[in-house]
């Protein structure tokens, strides 16, 4: 079987190999990949400026879907042909994170899921939604997860809240529809007009160029009768916290999930306007059982921007990088 190995920090430094075929042992599942989905997280750990203290050779990537073909002595919770994806963090199964628990995540802390057959532990894998191919299901582990604890755990994402999504990535394009399956108004922000029509078909009711308008806090708290969002999904980071903390109301929620952009915050209005903010690590193997049985009950389905080969993960990281895509991109194994 082939598995995509980085052998030192660059995406020139992926190599396709071929690797030998497991047995699982006892409490083990062997999963066939069907597809897998990339993050912006998987592009910070091939360049090196998520861990760089990351050991080679590491198989990368955290997000993938795919079919059981055998199981270990003792696993009582799949069978052969049944349709699962990963979690991100393996170890977290339920309650709140730990250090421990954040030392299982896929594709960096251990190794990831670029291979055609991957074997996890048995408590390390979720049911798939029917009505999702392979390919949709394998955009969930991190970004959809993320966004489900940051709007409903965290947040508890209430039906005609306000909600500020930014650019129309993987995170982002989730976030929005989330919130408009909860009945929630959402603001959308891009530097794109293009995108910002696509993200206004998927039910944002106000969208907002970030590159024209610069201050696009201040207008958004204009857009809100000087109020402000109830929920931001801070993806930018540094450069865009200070904007965010302008759009969100007195006492309002930023789910603190992203690192695009770098720059300096003013952590003054976080105190003076009462904001929650709230840093957000992925999530749980609850978290995302949970969200799989409202994605079943909407019949929702993620959006693919973009899907590759299984061949072509250094292209499709390089189109990650270009941040041309629109929400997620995928590879068929
Ligand atoms: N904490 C966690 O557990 C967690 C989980 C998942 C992701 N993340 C983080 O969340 C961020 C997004 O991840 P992703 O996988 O969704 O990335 P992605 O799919 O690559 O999305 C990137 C998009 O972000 C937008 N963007 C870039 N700079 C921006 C800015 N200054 N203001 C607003 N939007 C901006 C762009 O959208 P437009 O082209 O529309 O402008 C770009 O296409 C990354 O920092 C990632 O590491 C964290």
């Amino acid at each position: 079987m082939k598995s995509w190995r980085l052998n030192a920090f660059g995406i020139e430094n992926l190599t396709l190999d071929d690797a030998p075929e497991r047995e699982p042992g006892p409490g083990e599942v062997l999963v066939r990949m069907k597809a897998l989905s990339l993050n912006y997280r998987d592009l910070l750990v091939v360049r090196g400026q998520y861990d760089p203290k990351l050991s080679f050779p590491l198989q990368p990537l955290s997000d993938g879907a795919g079919e059981v073909i055998a199981v270990g002595e003792g696993v009582t919770r799949w069978k052969s042909g049944d349709r699962v994806a990963g979690i991100f963090m393996q170890g977290w199964i339920e309650g709140g994170p730990s250090e421990e628990k954040a030392k299982t995540a896929l594709g960096a802390a251990i190794p990831g899921v670029a291979a055609q057959q991957v074997l996890f532990d048995q408590e390390g894998l979720v049911a798939i939604p029917d009505h999702l191919s392979f390919e949709e299901a394998a955009t969930l582990p991190c970004a959809a997860v993320t966004v489900w604890h940051a709007l409903f755990t965290s947040g508890k994402l209430a039906p005609g809240e306000t909600v500020l999504t930014q650019g129309t990535g993987g995170v982002s394009i989730f976030a929005v529809q989330f919130a408009r399956m909860t009945g929630a108004r959402v603001f959308a922000t891009s530097s794109s007009d293009e995108k910002l029509a696509r993200v206004a078909e998927l039910g944002a009711s106000e969208t907002i160029n970030y590159r024209s308008i610069p201050e696009w806090g201040r207008e958004i708290r204009q857009q809100t009768n000087r109020i402000g969002v109830d929920h931001v999904v801070e993806v930018g980071g540094a450069g865009t916290l200070s904007q965010s903390l302008n759009a969100v109301r007195m006492g309002g929620h930023v789910a603190l999930i992203g690192v695009l952009t770098g720059g300096e915050v003013n952590p003054v209005p976080i105190l003076f306007r009462n904001i929650k903010v709230q840093g957000i690590f992925v999530g749980s193997r609850e978290m995302f059982e949970d969200m799989n049985a409202a994605i079943t009950e909407a019949k929702m389905k993620p959006v693919i921007g973009e899907t590759f080969g299984f061949d072509d993960l250094p292209k499709a990281l390089r189109r990650m990088e270009s941040a041309t895509h629109f929400g997620k991109i995928v590879l068929t194994v």
